[in-house]
């Protein structure tokens, strides 16, 4: 395995009934606290109710910021940061899922930055302060409550970027299965792909001797795969939210990459298509992962061959390692279309008049991806075959 350090400095505060912690985090910041959420279900589930009160019995002067967009949006954190500017806020609780989360984290930064926040996003600047802020999660599938990247769409360039550093862990997460309940059908379906998908792409990765991380990864995926098709089908299970809450923070928390570089090309790609079309992370996800897999088969078939059996289930006996890799990989289709994911692209219906659009936007620091380093001519390649 490759060298490494790490670290990860937040505390996770998981199970039932676990928001009663909250006043116990919020001692020392200060009485200012900026309230992150999204589009209103917060307010339909009774936890925007819940979390009003334990801010209001606890004497915070509580400040607002509604309305983050699923791909938020720079201009909704330039929002953020203008009011944590003029009411000196002392700390943001974010309450949502990974776009109110990744939000918040440019909000944090961009609240001690004299500059614009898209510089931040960009690396044209980093911030040497952030305010502190934590999350209370509603939705299984980025990791974004346990790690300290940030993805940003800029609406006005239709630029989507990943960002990240040390002053963007979050110092708390509240993650209660039971706020999980109500996520609907197609965002948990796309919760499960995005985990899955964490999770591939530390797997594939440039290092030797992993056999512990691999089982670890292996461990989790299996676990999501037990778990996931009966929790499409019985949403209010407690304990099935439960499974899935904590394999979307264990996907992409650190712990799995541990000693590896991961790929992350086929995130670099959906975040392109994202940024022009504004589709949901995942979906994009679900049509593009199989056929990155397809277009490196040949890098190293061993590998995909070792995902196959162990995951996949797939009969090793009298076979290649290429055909049990391909076959591993028709099975990781299948069991996506019978959760219930999109197949191509062209589910939102997205065609090839912007391909080469796309293929720049995610080529724009040249090649990329750790297991096998894309061009653009591969990039365009997966693309074709995805739509
Ligand atoms: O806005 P509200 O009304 O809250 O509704 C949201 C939104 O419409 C809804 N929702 C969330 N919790 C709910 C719920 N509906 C009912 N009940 C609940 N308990 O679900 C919709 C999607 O929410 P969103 O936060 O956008 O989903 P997700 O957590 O999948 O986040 C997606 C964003 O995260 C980025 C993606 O690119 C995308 O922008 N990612 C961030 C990562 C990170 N920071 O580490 C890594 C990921 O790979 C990903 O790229
Ligand atoms: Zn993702």
């Amino acid at each position: 395995m490759n060298d490494f350090v790490f670290q990860n400095p937040v505390k996770l505060i998981f199970g039932k009934g676990q928001l009663q912690e909250l006043p116990k985090e919020l001692v020392g910041y200060g009485k200012k606290v900026l309230v992150v959420y999204g589009g209103g279900s917060i307010k339909r589930s009774g936890l925007y109710d819940e979390v009003m009160t334990i801010l209001n019995d606890n004497g915070i002067e509580v400040h607002e910021l509604s309305g983050v967009e699923p791909n938020p949006r720079v201009s909704t954190a330039r929002r953020g940061a203008t009011i944590c500017k003029e009411n000196g806020i002392d700390l943001i609780l974010a309450v949502g899922g990974g776009s109110v989360i990744d939000c918040t984290k440019l909000i944090a930064s961009a609240a001690k930055y004299d500059g614009d926040a898209w510089d931040l996003v960009t690396r044209k600047a980093f911030a040497s302060e952030a305010l502190p802020f934590g999350t209370v999660l509603t939705l299984a599938a980025t990791g974004s409550e346990m790690n300290a990247g940030s993805v940003i769409t800029n609406e006005e360039t239709e630029e989507k970027y990943g960002w990240g550093g040390p002053l963007n862990y979050p110092k708390f997460s509240i993650l209660d299965p039971t706020y999980t309940l109500t996520v609907p059908k197609d965002h948990t379906i796309y919760g499960i792909v995005d985990m899955m998908s964490h999770i591939f792409e530390q797997y594939f990765n440039d290092a030797t001797n992993t056999p512990v991380q691999d089982g670890m990864r292996e461990g989790v995926l299996r676990a999501i795969m037990e778990a996931g098709p009966k929790l499409v089908e019985d949403l209010d299970n407690y304990d099935l939210r439960e499974t899935i809450l904590f394999a979307g923070t264990m996907g992409l928390n650190g712990f799995l990459g541990m000693g590896s570089n991961g790929d992350w090309a086929t995130h670099g790609i959906e975040h392109a298509v994202s940024a022009v079309y504004d589709i949901p992370h995942a979906g994009g996800l679900a049509a593009l992962f199989p056929n990155w897999m397809r277009y490196n088969v040949h890098v190293n078939p061993a590998r995909f061959a070792k995902l196959a059996v162990n995951v996949f289930g797939v009969e090793s006996e009298g076979k290649t390692a290429e055909e049990i890799a391909f076959e591993g990989i028709d099975n990781l289709r299948s069991f996506w279309t019978s959760l219930g994911a999109p197949e191509t692209l062209a589910y939102y219906d997205i065609d090839d008049s912007k391909l080469e659009l796309m293929v720049e936007k995610a080529s724009v620091n040249g090649p990329f991806g750790g297991f096998n380093s894309l061009n653009k001519e591969a990039v365009l390649s997966i693309l074709k075959a995805s739509l």
